[in-house]
């Protein structure tokens, strides 16, 4: 089955909504036409409603860097996915490492959030991956393994059909040390294989799998060339327009 690209940019903690409208105005012109693939942007919160209007008509998504699972409520600092389809995001990255490593993300809230933004009819792109650690003491499989797992754990495939997966091995990510193009390949064919067994095989074929951590102009082609690579999960390079556009029309 074929599966569309998806190139998503997370500016993580980066940009006013000033900023923000400013590199809209810039991004737009450089992918004019790009018509093949999926295009997301996830500002920081302040800056949605402004990129929301900065890019309406456009075809370029809307996304959110978090979620909280309640509809509204007594949760100081939380935002929930019905505020975010209220300013016209269309996906939420759920379970970034950094979210893991510093504000205690576990398998489980991701697995609440998840389901959330499915309630909410947003796309989550759940992120999962090793530490370098981990790497180093091969334990790349069976932690991929366990935040497939809690992640999707009682989910049926009618429910996570619009899900997208992130591969970012935690080593790869702001350090410029990109996993070998075999290297990400050999993990999203076994994050594949483990979506297969949990939710059958045309969910598993249908599913795409972004690769993250120092996608750059000069190696998503060859990123891309992987049958299980369905697209970037771009940081750094996400934060220049130019470099952005190069990606996002990587061939
Ligand atoms: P990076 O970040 O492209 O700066 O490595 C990727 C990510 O954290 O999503």
């Amino acid at each position: 089955m074929a599966r569309r690209a998806l190139i998503a940019g997370n500016w993580k903690m980066y940009k006013t909504p000033a900023e923000a409208v400013e590199y809209a105005r810039a991004f737009l012109p450089l992918v004019a036409g790009v018509s093949d693939r999926d295009i997301m942007i996830a500002p920081p919160y302040p800056a949605l409603d402004a990129v929301a209007a900065a890019l309406r008509g456009s075809g370029v998504g809307l996304g959110a860097q978090d979620l909280f699972w309640e509809d509204e409520g007594a949760f100081t600092g939380q935002v929930s996915p019905r505020m975010l389809c209220a300013v016209g995001c269309r996906y939420a990255i759920i379970g970034h490492s950094e979210r893991r490593q510093f504000f205690g993300e576990t398998d489980e809230t991701v697995n609440r959030k998840v389901r959330a933004a499915v309630a909410a009819g947003l796309i989550p792109v759940m992120c999962v991956g090793e530490s370098e650690r981990e790497r180093d003491a091969g334990q790349t499989f069976s932690i991929l393994d366990k935040q497939v797992k809690g992640g999707l754990k009682n989910f049926v495939a009618e429910q996570v059909s619009s899900l997208v997966v992130a591969y970012e091995p935690v080593w790869a990510i702001g350090t410029g040390k990109t996993a070998t193009s075999a290297q990400a390949q050999e993990a999203h064919r076994f994050i594949r294989s483990l979506i297969e067994t949990l939710l059958g095989s045309q969910t598993a074929a249908g599913i795409r799998i972004l690769y993250g951590g120092s996608v750059k102009p000069e190696n998503i082609t060859e990123l891309m060339a992987m049958p299980d690579i369905d697209g970037g999960l771009v940081g750094g390079a996400s934060l220049k327009p130019e470099s952005f556009a190069k990606i996002v029309r990587f061939k």
